[in-house]
This record gives C-alpha cells, structure tokens and sequence, in this order.
C-alpha cells in the first residue's frame, strides 16, 4: 500500500503561510500536519484553533490535528469546527482516554492516539477498537528538526501485529524526525502515514520531496 504523506506546517515559513499550503495543495501530500503546542504538556507554544480554521480555508487536504496539549477534552469540538479532520489527544494527557476517544469520534472526525517515546504501544490494547489513528512519536514532542528514534520502528512492529491479530483498520502514523533516508524502514516497520516537517519544507524542492517519500516504498521493495 503506498503510504499516507501528512507534511508538518510546523517546519514551514510562517510568514509565507499562503503559498507553504499552496505548494501542499499542489503535491502528492494527502494530509496537511498541525501541531498545536500549550507551552505545558510540551515545552513549546505554537497555535491554536484560529489556525486550523485559516489552514482550513487554505488547504484542499484533510487536516491532521496533533494536540500536545493539557486536557485536550475541553477543546476538541472547537478543533473540529475549525475544521480538524483527524485530531489526535495525548495517551499522557488524557486520564479518561476512552471517554475523549468516543467524544472525537462523536464530532465526526477521525479519532486519534499519540503516544511518546517512552510510553509503552501495549497501554493502548484497551482502546484499539476505538481509534482510527495511533500516531507513534518518534522524537520527543516540542519541536521540530529532532533526531528520529530508532526504537520507534520496534514499537512499530509491536503495533501492526497488534492490529493485524485483531483485524482492525487503525493506520499507524509516525512522527518526528522522518525523511528519505529512514522513510523505506519505517514503512516495512508496519507504518501507513508518515509526517514530515523538516524533510519537507527545508527542502529545496518540497513538492519533488513529498513524491519522493510517497514513492519511497516501491524503492524499497525494488532494492
Ligand atoms: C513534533 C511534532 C512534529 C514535527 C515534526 O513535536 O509533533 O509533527 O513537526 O517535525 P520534523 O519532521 O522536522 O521532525
Ligand atoms: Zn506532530
């Protein structure tokens, strides 16, 4: 299966912020990546609802909500009528989890689940019936530009069969640190949606480097 490209808007040039989701509008991109940072569950602020509704108005893909946010539940139907099409909560920041899960999906949008570097994927067996999306971190969040974590592709692993075994349809997303150089490993790891912020908007080209990535499997499978 080719895999889903979520460019992260976090590595793009905010003051440009028209033509950046032009240039995704124009591509193979099939997400556009939001990263909304409270300064508290993450150590960085970035934006909020206001600018999912602008990106809304800009983009003609689907909106990919990633909250790092402190009691993502009180805000979850304001991001969906921003526009949100998936929106992720914390497994960290959420103590009723499966609640906040039902809640996402009542709004009608995609229900997800990111989970950090050191949280184990074996937490979310309770809950896989209830996801659409589980984003694994491979970087620890905050920011963007950070080194990929290659246990990562392990937990990967550890997901997929979990899935697999329960013939669900949940997609694995992963996030942080992905590019060209680790794109091919990652999809044989199991994962369906891959988000790129600097590999993409740091490149010299952007929309070249998201066929690149999209088309990274078929590489692989060739080498
Ligand atoms: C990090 C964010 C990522 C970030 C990825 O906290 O969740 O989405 O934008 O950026 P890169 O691809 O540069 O690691
Ligand atoms: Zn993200």
């Amino acid at each position: 299966m080719t895999p889903l490209i979520a460019p992260s808007l976090l590595a793009a040039d905010f003051a440009n912020l028209q033509q950046e989701i032009d240039v995704v509008n124009r591509s193979d991109a099939d997400w556009l990546h939001l990263d909304v940072m409270d300064g508290r569950f993450v150590p960085n602020i970035t934006f909020g609802m206001l600018m999912v509704e602008a990106a809304k108005r800009m983009c003609s893909k689907p909106l990919d909500v990633h909250l790092m946010i402190v009691e993502p539940e009180k805000y979850i139907e304001s991001f969906r009528e921003a526009g949100a099409d998936v929106i992720s909560v914390h497994i960290e920041a959420c103590p009723h989890l499966h609640r906040t899960l039902q809640q996402i999906r009542a709004t009608g949008a995609m229900a997800g689940v990111a989970v950090n570097p050191h949280t184990p994927v074996s937490l979310l067996e309770d809950v896989l019936e209830d996801l659409d999306l589980v984003c694994l971190m491979s970087v620890n969040p905050g920011f963007g530009g950070q080194k990929f974590i290659y246990r990562t592709l392990e937990k990967t692993r550890q997901l997929k069969q979990m899935i697999t075994e329960r013939n669900l349809s949940v997609r694995i997303e992963i996030d942080g640190g992905v590019g060209l150089q680790n794109a091919a490993s990652i999809l044989s790891a199991g994962a369906d949606v891959l988000v790129a912020g600097s590999s993409v908007f740091k490149a010299n080209d952007p929309i070249q480097a998201i066929r690149q990535l999209k088309q990274s499997r078929q590489e692989s499978l060739l080498v």
